[in-house]
């Protein structure tokens, strides 16, 4: 049984991985805003979850360890939570990319900060960021996905950078580069177009490459795509 927390499970795939973990018997915390959503999810995964209302854009470290301290120790960290926002680039703000980026990047930094002495109590712990296929070196890229496409591409060199620094406090971290999944997200990026893969179907191999992929990689950027639009 793992301690694990996952941001960004309100909805679509992060919903998935951590309905499926809490069944599989771990532990897990879910994060996002919605907390109605979490409620939900709450009632349908059991004893196993607990919530927390939570925003990357301004994050409460001290809410966050209260619900942590009595966990005592944190084994996966998945990095789920993700916001695009669809706009030709001479329409971006620098507001529109700092939301990018604080959801995207620095709340990711900033939660494996706040876990770190949680997640070094652990055998061997994992870190999971979930970027895009848009944020991976030599893919397809697509017009009006620029900041969103950026921000995950920073995340995957993030992952390399982490994976070296904490190399010693045996504390693994990898990231899966998400092809085209069928969530709302998808529908926003890429309307009418049907993705070959549900978000249980993602759902399921990030509960599982959560839990096992840190003993095989290590500051791996990985592709988990049957398609991108
Ligand atoms: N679906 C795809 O085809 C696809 C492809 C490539 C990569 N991905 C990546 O896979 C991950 C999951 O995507 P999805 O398709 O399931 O997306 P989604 O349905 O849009 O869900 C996004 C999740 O992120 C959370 N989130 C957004 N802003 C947040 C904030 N400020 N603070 C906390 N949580 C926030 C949302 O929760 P609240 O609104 O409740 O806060 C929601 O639970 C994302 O990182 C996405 O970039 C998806």
């Amino acid at each position: 049984m793992k301690n694990i927390i996952i941001t960004g499970a309100s909805r679509g795939i992060g919903y998935q991985a951590a309905l499926q973990l809490a069944r599989q018997g771990h532990r897990v915390l879910v994060l996002s805003r919605n907390e109605e959503a979490l409620r939900q999810l709450k009632a349908e995964a059991g004893e196993n979850l607990d919530h927390l209302a939570f925003d990357l854009q301004r994050p409460d470290a001290r809410a966050l360890l209260e619900k942590v301290k009595p966990m005592g120790r944190v084994d996966v960290l998945i990095n789920n939570a993700g916001l695009l926002i669809k706009l030709p680039f001479e329409e971006l703000t620098t507001t529109d990319w700092q939301h990018m980026m604080a959801v995207n990047l620095y709340g990711p930094a900033h939660l494996a900060q706040i876990l770190r002495p949680f997640l070094e109590k652990s055998e061997r712990a994992h870190i999971l960021n979930i970027s895009s296929m848009g944020g991976y070196q030599g893919s397809s890229k697509f017009p009006g996905l620029m900041g969103y496409s950026t921000s995950k591409g920073a995340l995957s060199i993030f992952t390399e950078c982490l994976a070296e620094e904490w190399r010693d406090k045996n504390i693994a971290c990898n990231c899966l580069c998400l092809g085209a999944v069928q969530t709302e997200m998808l529908a926003q990026a890429f309307p009418g177009y049907e993705a070959p893969l549900s978000s249980d179907k993602m759902g399921s191999f990030i509960a599982y490459f959560a839990t096992e992929g840190h003993h095989f990689f290590n500051g791996k950027v990985l592709p988990a795509a049957l398609s991108t639009p």
